[in-house]
């Protein structure tokens, strides 16, 4: 009676899934959202705003304490574009003041250190590279 009823329980898993168009487990949708984010990525790399946004980050030291998805000292870019993604365009400016002088309070209380080495200008272009991130 038990197998009967793991048999009906295991078919009703089965259909689901076929409804929801994956083909079998989680593991296809995780490949499929890597699918999307390469895609995105592609579209992304041709764009110049990215590409020197991106390059001012990777010579700078941000990389430290910030990731794309992930959390580490700093909030993932990813969340800082979504924060920030509906805001007009004086947040470039803001945010870039932010990078130069540091500060916390927003996020939580760790601090980021000030980049008083880096211009207003290379900063918005970072920012500007950050705020293309949003899903
Ligand atoms: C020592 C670690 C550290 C470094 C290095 C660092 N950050 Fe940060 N960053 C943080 C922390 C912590 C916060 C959250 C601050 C807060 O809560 O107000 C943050 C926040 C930010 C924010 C969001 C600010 C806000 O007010 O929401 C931006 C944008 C940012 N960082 C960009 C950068 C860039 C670009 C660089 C490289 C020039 C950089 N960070 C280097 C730790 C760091």
């Amino acid at each position: 009676m038990k197998k009967i009823f793991l048999s009906f329980a295991v078919a009703i898993v089965i259909s689901s899934c076929g409804n929801s168009s994956s083909e079998t487990t989680s593991g296809t949708g995780d490949t499929k959202a890597t699918e999307t984010k390469d895609a995105a990525a592609d579209d992304l790399s041709g764009n110049p705003v990215y590409q020197k946004g991106l390059a001012l980050v990777a010579k700078s030291d941000c990389l430290t304490c910030h990731k794309v998805d992930d959390k580490l000292t700093g909030p993932p870019y990813r969340e800082v574009a979504d924060k920030y993604a509906s805001l007009p365009d004086t947040i470039v400016a803001h945010l870039a003041g932010k990078i130069i002088k540091g500060g916390n309070g927003v996020w939580g209380e760790a601090f980021m250190t000030p980049h008083a080495a880096v211009s207003q200008e290379d900063a918005e272009a970072m920012v500007k590279y950050i705020l293309l991130l949003k899903k």
